[in-house]
Order: C-alpha cells, then sequence, then structure tokens
C-alpha cells in the first residue's frame, strides 16, 4: 500500500513520460503546457488508491488513472475558454487559451480527450473506457447546465449539476478501478455510493475556497462564481453553512469507507486531504 503522496508521484511520472501521438505535430506543445503545468492529480490518486485496496498493481491501473486527469485537464481548458468562464489563469500560470490562443486551445482539449481514450482502451476489457466515457458526457452535460441555466438554481438542482459537472470525474477513479480490477456489479455497490459522494464534498470545498481564497493559493482566479452571479453552495448557505455541509458530507463518506471490506487506509487520507485542502 503505497501514501497518496507516492501515488501522485508515480502519476506525475507517468504523465511527463506519455508519449503523445505524433500526428498532433506542435499541437502537443499546448496538450504538455496544461497537462504537465501543476494540479492536484486527485482523481489519479483516488484511482491509483482504490486500485490498491482492491489488490490491483499499481503499474496495472497508471493509464486508465491518467486517462482520467486527461478528461480533466480538457474539461479545465475547456471551461476557462472565453466562450464559458472566460478565465486567464489555471493552475498558476496562463490558462491554454490565454497563451496559445482560443483556437489552439479549443484543439488542445480535443486532444486531450482523445488521448485519453486511447489509454483506456489499452486494457483488455471495453468497460474501462465505458466508465471514462460516461464521465465525460456526465460532466459535459454539468458544464451545460452551469453556462445556460438562466433561472437561478435551488438547492436541488445545485446537487444535479454538481453531480454532473464535478461528481462525475471524481467517481470515474473508482468505477475505473472497480472495471479494471473486474469487481461484480453486487460488490461494487458500497464503492459506488462512496464515488457518488465525493464530487459534493469536492465541489462545497471548491466553493468556500472561490469565496474565500486567493489567486496565489488557489492558481486560478478567485471570486469568479460570485462575479459571474453563479449559484454556489457559499451563495445559496453562507461560508459557515457551507463548511458544516461539507463537514456533513465528509462524516457520510466516512462512513462509506468503514463499510467496504478492504484496506481503505488511502483513501480516508485522500478523502482529508479533499476536505481541508487550501489549493
Ligand atoms: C478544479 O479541479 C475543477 C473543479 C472540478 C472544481 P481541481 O481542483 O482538481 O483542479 P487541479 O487539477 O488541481 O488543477
Ligand atoms: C468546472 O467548474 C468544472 C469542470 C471543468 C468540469 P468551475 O468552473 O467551478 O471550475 P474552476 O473553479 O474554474 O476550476
Ligand atoms: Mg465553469
Ligand atoms: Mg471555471
Ligand atoms: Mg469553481
Amino acid at each position: 500500500m503505497h501514501s497518496p503522496e507516492e501515488l501522485r508521484l508515480r502519476v506525475e511520472t507517468y504523465l511527463n513520460e506519455l508519449e503523445l501521438t505524433s500526428e498532433l505535430g506542435q499541437l502537443r506543445e499546448a496538450v504538455h503546457y496544461s497537462l504537465l503545468g501543476g494540479g492536484k492529480r486527485i482523481r489519479p490518486v483516488l484511482a491509483l488508491a482504490t486500485a490498491e485496496a482492491l489488490e490491483v498493481n499499481v503499474d496495472h491501473m497508471l493509464a486508465a488513472a491518467c486517462s482520467i486527469e486527461l478528461v480533466h485537464t480538457f474539461s479545465l481548458v475547456h471551461d476557462d475558454l472565453p466562450a464559458l468562464d472566460d478565465d486567464d489563469l489555471r493552475r498558476g500560470q496562463p490558462s491554454c487559451h490565454a497563451k496559445y490562443g482560443e483556437a489552439v486551445a479549443i484543439l488542445a482539449g480535443d486532444a486531450l480527450l482523445a488521448e485519453a481514450l486511447r489509454l483506456a482502451l489499452l486494457y483488455g476489457t471495453p468497460e474501462v473506457a465505458r466508465e471514462l466515457t460516461d464521465a465525460s458526457l456526465g460532466m459535459i452535460g454539468g458544464q451545460y447546465i452551469d453556462i445556460t441555466s438562466e433561472v437561478q438554481l435551488d438547492s436541488d438542482g445545485l446537487v444535479e449539476l454538481h453531480r454532473l459537472k464535478t461528481g462525475k470525474l471524481l467517481a470515474a477513479p473508482i468505477g475505473c478501478a472497480l472495471a479494471v480490477a473486474g469487481v461484480t456489479p453486487n460488490e461494487q455497490r458500497p464503492w459506488r455510493t462512496f464515488a457518488a459522494e465525493l464530487g459534493l464534498l469536492f465541489q462545497i470545498v471548491d466553493d468556500v475556497l472561490d469565496a474565500t481564497g486567493t489567486a496565489e493559493q488557489l492558481g486560478k482566479t478567485p471570486g469568479k462564481d460570485e462575479a459571474a452571479g453563479k449559484v454556489t453552495y457559499v451563495t445559496l448557505h453562507g461560508i459557515d453553512r457551507a463548511r458544516q455541509l461539507a463537514d456533513d458530507a465528509r462524516s457520510r463518506i466516512e462512513k462509506e469507507l468503514a463499510g467496504i471490506p478492504a484496506d481503505t487506509s488511502s483513501l480516508y487520507e485522500i478523502v482529508a486531504t479533499i476536505r481541508e485542502r487550501r489549493t
């Protein structure tokens, strides 16, 4: 069993050594820029920790784990575009479109998505790629709600938005690990419940940080949600209640983990990091 930090280093090495398809030509520079310029790597680390709990070797899980990080990076590159959040700062550096222009950023995002699928298809089962594509489609549906919802979302609407926008890519690491490990649908249930709660916790914390963090600390522009008039956990409930909701989500997640008959110690640590993160 490796610590989350050891797993993160494995992810960094794999991403650094990843050979992008040569037919992308010079576009590879913008793809590398977005992929290798920081990022907490929470999703691939979750995938590796889940795999280890399921007794799958880290080496065997790295491609699937990193395929999720590629889709996540694609989502960020497109999220920052002028047509979406119009953000010039990402992971502490100019966002992809700010550095390379809008057209290149659109293509870099496209390339990241297709490269991710290439990695997910390296497995002997189509289930890994299925988990990845389902999660990608859910995230895209969530982004659509986010940019088009003209009526102010209520509390249920917000939960549904985050179930898709953030939740799908945070649940995908568990889904991909279950697929690689070949866990039967019946045995998957407690893992799926655990996975489904993670996105909510992650996004409540993201909303609180958007309202309270600095650009230096977050590596992205704070205050974007309020400036864009978005409904968030903070605008809907206030900071203190939002923090309480995050603590409640953490308790539910820890309870789910306690019911899983496997060594989930690294996963506990990752959940704590998601709640307590300041970046
Ligand atoms: C940011 O995700 C986007 C959201 C879903 C809120 P992360 O906070 O995981 O971003 P990186 O990968 O560390 O940059
Ligand atoms: C974007 O949510 C999540 C995805 C890219 C799917 P946000 O717009 O809140 O993410 P940040 O705050 O820019 O990282
Ligand atoms: Mg957005
Ligand atoms: Mg954004
Ligand atoms: Mg945000």
